[in-house]
């Protein structure tokens, strides 16, 4: 069966926002934020603390993480590459960090510009920083049915990397479709990989919606039995490193599908909606959500 309870993990104001071709005022990416704690999520990831020079969208870290660190009964992580990033997010108030390697030589390197070997190294640096202070990780790992320049990944290249990320300690482990090109005839292998190494409590999935598949395959991760669910209000999103790729599955449609299933999740349906509608006004276009345009019409 599928589990009665899934943790969302919204990812919008990071995700999303690091996509925009024109760059969202620090002021807007705050009341989205707080737009998005009121709906009763309980983890936003925030922005990332990531050279300014390689993604200028979130060129307003520190300023943004200073804004929204008091948010009461939230999780608000941020993206470290680095112990650069790492200190950076600590002296601003962050209290959760995240650490993202690629199953891909090829996007590793156009990503964070390293190795998957060198970039597993600095993350073991930023997890042993972290746990000195009581700091929870979370690792990501990208391209993991697919990668823009090698083509379809061996899931067991996917179970690796998503080992050394839990052996060095996060706490729980985010499976990215990057560009969005899985199905669940590649989602289920490569789950099943990583759940022989990985205990699946410990793990997320991460869909791209470029070819519509995001909720066929976040229904079958749940019969696997994973319970915890990226998305981004709006279906905001994308990674500027990984052209063609779309936004994240949006939260309106999982929330949908999740209700429609007697899953519980927690978010009103309703403030979500209009912290979508908040956003997709800002950036002057209708929603990506398919719930929220359907609810806009009736
Ligand atoms: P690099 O150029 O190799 O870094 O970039 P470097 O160590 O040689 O430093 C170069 C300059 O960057 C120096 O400044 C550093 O101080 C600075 P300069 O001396 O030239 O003035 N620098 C930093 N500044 C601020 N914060 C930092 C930092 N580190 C170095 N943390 C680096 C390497 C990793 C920094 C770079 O490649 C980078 O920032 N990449 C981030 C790319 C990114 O954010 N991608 C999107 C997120 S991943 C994603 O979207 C996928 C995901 O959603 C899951 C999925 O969908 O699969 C998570
Ligand atoms: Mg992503």
């Amino acid at each position: 069966g599928i589990p009665k309870f899934v943790k969302i993990v919204e990812v919008g104001p990071r995700d999303g926002l690091q996509n925009e071709k024109n760059i969202v005022p620090t002021d807007v990416k705050i009341e989205l934020i707080h737009r998005l704690a009121s709906s009763g999520l309980s983890v936003v990831e925030a922005t990332s603390f990531v050279s300014p020079k390689w993604v200028p969208q979130l060129a307003d870290a520190k300023d943004v993480m200073q804004a929204v660190q008091n948010l009461g009964g939230i999780r608000l992580p941020v993206l470290t590459p680095n112990l650069k990033g790492f200190e950076a997010a600590i002296a601003a108030g962050a209290r959760e960090v995240a650490v993202f390697a690629s199953a891909s030589e090829s996007f590793s390197k156009s990503n964070i510009n390293c190795s998957i070997e060198e970039s597993l190294a600095r993350y073991r640096a930023v997890t042993l920083a972290a746990k000195e202070l009581s700091i929870p990780v979370r690792g990501y790992v990208s391209c993991v049915v697919g990668c823009p320049v090698e083509g379809s990944i061996p899931p067991s290249i996917v179970a690796y990397v998503a080992k050394e990320l839990y052996d060095m300690g996060c706490f729980e482990i985010s499976l990215g479709d990057t560009i969005g090109v899985g199905t669940p005839g590649t989602v289920v292998p490569m789950l099943l990989a990583v759940m022989d190494v990985v205990p699946v409590e410990k793990l997320a999935v991460h869909f791209h919606d470029t070819y519509g598949q995001s909720l066929p395959n976040i229904l079958v991760s749940l019969q696997m039995g994973i319970s915890a669910v990226d998305s981004s209000v709006s279906g905001l999103g994308g990674c500027p490193y990984a052209k063609g790729a779309s936004g994240n599955v949006a939260t309106e449609d999982v929330v949908y599908m999740l209700n429609g299933l007697g899953v519980k999740t927690n978010v009103d349906l309703g403030k979500l909606m209009s912290a979508g509608d908040f956003i997709s006004k800002h950036l002057g276009r209708p929603s990506g959500s398919k719930t929220a345009v359907a609810f806009s019409r009736v």
